[in-house]
Parts: structure tokens; sequence; C-alpha cells
């Protein structure tokens, strides 16, 4: 097999962040552990590498983060104590949290960017391709899950690197790294996938780029599949403000090397580690809950908020 045909079976979720926009929530608790509705918004992204086929997941963990280990652990006591009481169903959710999943964990001594976290998985990942997904992203509402289209971009284009974007209003470009990029016709044989008719190729992207330097109004999400030499460009770059390495400077590389390609989610994404974004999640999310959705519906109708 060769290096660029191999499957896509890690994922790493960088969860070393200060959450420090989330404060004084995040004092003490991660970010990621933030709920929406009935779960953490990490459980959001590990259901998306399950149902992406994802078999490892890498968490890129730091100081006060051991939540996040408890959580995908195993629970025996709260287990048996839920079944002596009969409360069956209860204790499968407890019991099916990581799915088949194999759980590492690794440690990003000081929050150095993301680039720096993605890095410090490097030898758990190894010499294959793999996903990156930011926790506290949610992308919901989307026919496929966004990592299993990335992961079919990677395969389709033997090897490259995909992210999905999104288009961003003119004055929230700031915040995102944002992409310069062109329409390209699928590779042959991948007619049929959902993303087909909407490929880029990526030829740079800007981080938090001013508007009147936009390249474009599409932004990056949090989603990422990447080839190992990513882990080559992020060791040589060099840090930037606040000490820094950003992976948008390793994309760049991959962009220059005419092997990054971007495709728009159609599904909606939920930036949840912005408290804006985070009540936005909890309100639609809580609005699609099969069980709470429609008091919660009619509760919001009293508010007279919504039709
Ligand atoms: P963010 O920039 O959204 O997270 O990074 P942050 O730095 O924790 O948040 P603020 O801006 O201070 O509020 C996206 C993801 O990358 C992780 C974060 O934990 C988050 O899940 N991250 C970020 C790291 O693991 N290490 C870093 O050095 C930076």
């Amino acid at each position: 097999m060769t290096q660029k045909s191999k499957k896509v079976r890690k994922a790493v979720l960088p969860v070393a962040g200060l959450g420090t926009r989330f404060l004084p929530a995040t004092k003490a608790i991660p970010k990621e552990m933030l709920t929406v509705v009935d779960k953490p918004l990490i459980q959001y992204a590990v259901e998306e590498c399950i149902a992406s086929g994802i078999e490892h997941v890498i968490f890129v963990t730091g100081r006060r983060k051991s939540a996040i280990e408890d959580h995908f652990d195993l629970a025996p006591e709260l287990e048996s104590f839920l079944e002596e009481r009969g409360k069956t169903e209860s204790a499968r959710t407890v019991r099916e949290i990581g799915g088949d999943l194999q759980f590492s964990y690794t440690r990003q001594s000081a929050a150095l960017g993301l680039g720096h976290a993605v890095l410090c998985a490097a030898e758990l990942v190894g010499d294959e391709p793999f996903a990156v997904l930011l926790g506290d992203v949610i992308m919901a509402g989307s026919p496929a899950p966004a990592t299993r289209e990335l992961i079919e971009i990677c395969q389709a284009t033997g090897g490259g690197g995909a992210i999905h974007v999104e288009r961003v209003p003119h004055e929230r470009l700031q915040f995102y790294g944002i992409i310069d990029a062109e329409p390209i016709q699928a590779p042959a044989g991948a007619e049929n996938f959902a993303w087909s008719e909407r490929l880029l190729r990526v030829n740079n992207l800007v981080e938090k780029p001013s508007a009147e330097k936009a390249p474009s109004d599409l932004g990056i999400t949090g989603r990422y599949v990447l080839p190992p030499k990513i882990f080559d460009y992020l060791a040589e770059t060099k840090p930037g403000t606040g000490g820094e390495i950003q992976l948008t400077d390793g994309l760049c590389r991959l962009a220059g090397d005419g092997e990054l390609y971007a495709t728009v989610f159609q599904g909606r994404t939920h930036d949840a580690g912005d408290k804006l974004g985070f009540l936005q999640a909890t309100v639609e999310i809580g609005l699609k809950d099969p069980k709470l959705g429609k008091p919660f519906r009619e509760y919001l109708r009293s508010l007279k908020l919504v039709e």
C-alpha cells in the first residue's frame, strides 16, 4: 500500500487551550466539558469520529483537563448502581459514550497554539493521514458527518489535506482563518460524493485578516484531515505572537504544494467556545431534541421569540 492511500484511522482532538473567552466558567472546568443540552461539547466531536469511521482518538490535553479523561473512561460503579435500580437505559448511555474507540492521551505542557497542540500528537499518529477536530466546534445538520466527508476527499485526491469552510459575514472575517481558493473538478471516480460539485483547491490561507485583506469570505470551521508531512511543516514553523505555532502556517505549506482541498460545509457550524455561539447551539440543538424539542419550542413561543 502506498502512503497516499492509507486509511484515515486516527483523530487528534486538541483540548489543551485555556478557554479564556468563557471565564469564569472555565477556571476549573475544561471548556470542552461545558454542556450543550445533555452532552459535553467534546462528546459531539467524539460521536462525529465514531460516525466517520475513526478507530483511535488522541486527546492533546493540559492541566485542569482530567474531567475529559474521566468522561471517556469506564465507570463500573456508576453502571452497576444504575443497573441495580433498573435504570438500564441510563446504564447503557454511560457504557456507550466512547463506542468502540481506542483513546490515547498526550500533554501539551503550555498552550502554545493549535499547530503546537497538533504537533504534540505526532508520535501517537505516526506516518499516516489523520483527522483533527476542534472540540468546541459542533458540526451539525449535514447529511454526512463532517469528518467523513473530509476523509473521502483525502482518499479521492490521493492523500491530499482537506478542510471544511463556511461563508463568514464581513464583520467576522478577522476571527477566522480565511482561504484563497478556486473551484476544481472532482477526481475521476468521485462524482457520486456529495462534495464533488463543490470541491476547491486552496492556494493560500490568511489567519484572522482584516476585512480589506481577506482573500475571500470562506473561513475554516474546525475540521481537518491531514497528511503526516504536516508534522514536518509544523516542526519547522517559527513561533509567532505569544510564542504560538499556528496550524494555518502548516496548512499554507500544504497549499503551496498544491495538496490542500476545501469544501463548503452543508450543515450548521456552532463555535460553542464563544458565548453567543454556545447559546445558539443550545437553542438550535435543544429545538431538535426528540424529547425536549416540543416543550422547548412551546416555551420559546410563549416568550414571543419564534413563530
Ligand atoms: P480555541 O482558540 O478556540 O481555544 O482553540 P482556547 O484557546 O482554549 O480558547 P480562548 O480563545 O482562550 O477562549 C480551539 C481548540 O484548540 C485547543 C482548545 O482547547 C480548543 O479545543 N487548543 C488551543 C489547544 O489544545 N492548545 C492550544 O495551545 C490552543
